[in-house]
């Protein structure tokens, strides 16, 4: 005969009551009352993602080194049910960026940056500050956001990661090698969260169509030796089943179901959005 399953459960266990219940119906994914934290909000995925979580309700903090974008953010983000409020930092101050982290429910680590070289020609400083803000930085949020979740049983981690976070790429050394560490951080995260009612993430793109894809276009075309109107057909799509880029807006939409009482069963997990490249 089997066990009844809360004797299976041990203890600090989260119990079957803290799931959502089945019989609820279709609830609309409402963050209310929840704090936010997005990095990288000025610009691309991570502003599209704390428009999204306003528009759910949460009060986002909108964390980036870009004065101009986070301003403009503010602007977009007036009318929508919670709110947006700019935080100027530059995530290579670790220390500032542990401590801008406390008191938050919610944590998108977002922010990020690329180069395209060969790895005989790619900058040592330029590879040590792709780590310090996709990797390093990533690990001190984390550490600064736990102690809140971990006090009220309850708290979402997204890691925006990349399909490169699970497949590497030529000329992409530094990118993808931080892409693949945070996969990692992010699975230790759950296992440690797990206990205390934290989930955590990764959001895995194929490309999509953002400033940090714009810029590098030349640099793909230089590094594969290929004119710049080929790149988009023969490097960037080329692995995709789906032959286009994916939208902001799109990728935000699975960051904030991730971040909902509904998803409190996902976690240590990659949620692929690119577009078949992982299925070869
Ligand atoms: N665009 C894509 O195709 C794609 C695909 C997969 C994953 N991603 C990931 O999504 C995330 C967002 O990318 P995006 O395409 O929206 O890029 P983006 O360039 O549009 O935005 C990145 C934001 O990060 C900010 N940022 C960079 N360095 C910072 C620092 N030191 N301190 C504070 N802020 C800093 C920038 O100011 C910018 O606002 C990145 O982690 C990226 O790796 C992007």
């Amino acid at each position: 005969m089997s066990a009844p399953i809360n004797t299976v459960l041990g203890p600090g266990s989260v119990s079957p009551s803290a799931a959502p219940s089945p019989s609820a119906g279709v609830v609309a994914l409402d963050l209310t009352g929840r704090t936010a934290l997005v990095t990288g909000a000025a610009s691309g995925i991570g502003r599209a993602c704390a428009l999204r979580l306003a528009a759910a309700g949460a009060r986002v903090r909108a964390v980036d080194r870009a004065a101009e974008g986070l301003e403009t953010l503010v602007g977009e983000a007036a009318g929508l049910p919670g709110s947006v409020a700019p935080r100027l930092l530059d995530l290579t101050d670790l220390d500032a960026a542990e401590g801008a982290a406390a008191g938050a429910d919610i944590l998108v680590n977002n922010a990020g940056l690329q180069l395209v070289r060969p790895i005989e020609d790619f900058p040592p400083d330029v590879f040590h500050t792709v780590l310090t803000v996709m990797l390093e930085a990533p690990f001190r949020l984390i550490r600064g956001a736990l102690p809140h979740m971990y006090a009220q049983g309850w708290g979402r981690i997204v890691n925006l990661s990349s399909v490169h976070g699970l497949r590497a790429s030529a000329f992409k050394s530094a990118y993808v090698a931080a892409k693949h560490g945070l996969e990692g951080l992010s699975k230790t995260a759950a296992l440690e969260g797990a206990p205390h009612g934290v989930t955590s993430n990764c959001v895995s793109p194929g490309y999509v169509r953002t400033p940090l894809v714009e810029r590098q276009v030349d640099d793909q075309a230089a590094a594969h030796g290929i004119p710049r109107e080929q790149v988009l057909s023969e490097v960037m799509l080329k692995d995709s089943a789906l032959k286009r880029l994916i939208e902001p807006e799109e990728v935000a939409e699975a960051v904030l179901y991730l971040c909902t009482p509904q998803a409190s069963f996902i976690t240590g997990t990659s949620l692929t959005l690119d577009g078949g490249w992982t299925a070869h």
